[in-house]
């Protein structure tokens, strides 16, 4: 990371679902409420690529809405290890604004999702 930190919403105007997608810097984002705070992950299935952020969230993991793979917000951890764990971006609160932390590289096309 290189301190590409990128403002996204006030924290009081989270959606009450629990998740919000963003596009910073060329990154899709995915950012979860948990019971410990927000984490963000990045938006693309790591089966075959789809968006995320349409899909669920139950007891902290988003559930992919194509096939049904669990990922776990707070870590990125797919759950049952089928695929690949989703790549997490650091998310912080500077003066009640959420903030996340992307590279400052584009994303590569194996980083973005597919139904975009
Ligand atoms: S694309 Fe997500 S489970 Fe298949």
């Amino acid at each position: 990371m290189s301190d590409n930190w990128q403002p996204l919403i006030a924290e009081s105007e989270f959606p009450e679902d629990g998740k919000l997608a963003a596009r910073l810097a060329g990154w899709y984002v995915l950012i979860g409420r948990g019971e410990d705070g927000f984490h963000a992950v990045n938006d693309r299935c790591t089966h075959q690529a789809s968006l995320l952020s349409s899909g669920r969230i139950r007891r902290g993991a988003i559930m992919c809405p194509l096939h049904g793979a669990r990922f776990e917000l707070a870590t990125g951890r797919c759950l049952g290890g089928a695929y690949k764990d989703l790549r997490q971006f650091p998310v912080r609160i500077e003066a009640g604004m959420i903030e996340v932390e992307v590279p400052d590289s584009p994303p590569g096309m194996d980083e973005i999702p597919v139904s975009v």
